[in-house]
């Protein structure tokens, strides 16, 4: 079984997914967790030039084919192994972010999007994707008091830079995708307390565990 996790900056994702597969090892599932871009030892390079706030200079075509490099390899190396050999993969982040920051606020060709998603992907989709979805202000705020408290480093801010219409433009994209695919893509409200997303997420991953089966 293949889940993602997508949001903005500061949205928690990256708590919720250790909660999530806490739960499913507690179940017997054996769980891998990983993330892009940077799943990957080579992954983690090109995550390095993305995320550098002085990367700035970077054109948006570069940066749609770094994330198409990272997610190749990621898929290769590493998901579509781990899968073959009947681990769950938990996955920060996968091609509903390229769609969504590349696609809907960098404004790229939406065609050239899919065919490159398409491309890369093959045959491959996640089972189950969860959108945490949050006003860009407190994820902004969130996000930067991370790099305060060393929680994240400040070599990686370069879409914390942004300003906050790009921000609002993601949280438009990715309600709009959940919009199009309701069976695909959950939207849980991140603005509630930890326990209480975690809660919400558990029960529609019940559900649609049990749609699975
Ligand atoms: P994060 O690992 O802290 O979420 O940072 C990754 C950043 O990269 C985040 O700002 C979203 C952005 N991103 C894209 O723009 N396109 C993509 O395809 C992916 C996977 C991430």
């Amino acid at each position: 079984m293949f889940i993602t996790f997508e949001g903005i900056e500061g949205a928690g994702k990256t708590t919720q997914i250790r909660h999530i597969a806490d739960y499913l090892s507690a179940k017997g599932h054996r769980c891998m967790i990983t993330k892009e871009p940077g799943g990957t030892a080579i992954g983690r390079r090109i995550r390095a030039i993305l995320l550098d706030p002085d990367s700035r200079g970077m054109h948006p075509g570069t940066e749609l084919l770094l994330y198409a490099a990272d997610r190749n390899q990621h898929i290769q190396e590493l998901i579509r192994p781990a899968l073959s050999s009947g681990k769950t993969v938990i996955c920060d982040r996968f091609h509903d972010s390229t769609v969504v920051y590349q696609g809907y606020a960098r404004a790229l060709d939406m065609a050239l999007i899919h065919d490159l998603n398409q491309r890369v992907l093959a045959d491959f989709l996640p089972d189950m994707t969860f959108i945490l979805d949050l006003e860009p202000t407190i994820g902004l705020k969130r996000a930067w008091q991370e790099v305060k408290r060393g929680a994240r480093t400040d070599r990686e801010t370069r879409f914390e830079k942004e300003d906050l219409a790009f921000h609002q433009k993601i949280r438009a994209g990715y309600l709009d995708l959940a919009r199009r695919d309701p069976v695909r893509f959950t939207v849980i409200d991140a603005s509630q307390d930890e326990g209480a997303v975690k809660d919400e997420i558990l029960r529609a991953l019940t559900d649609k565990l049990q749609a699975l089966l």
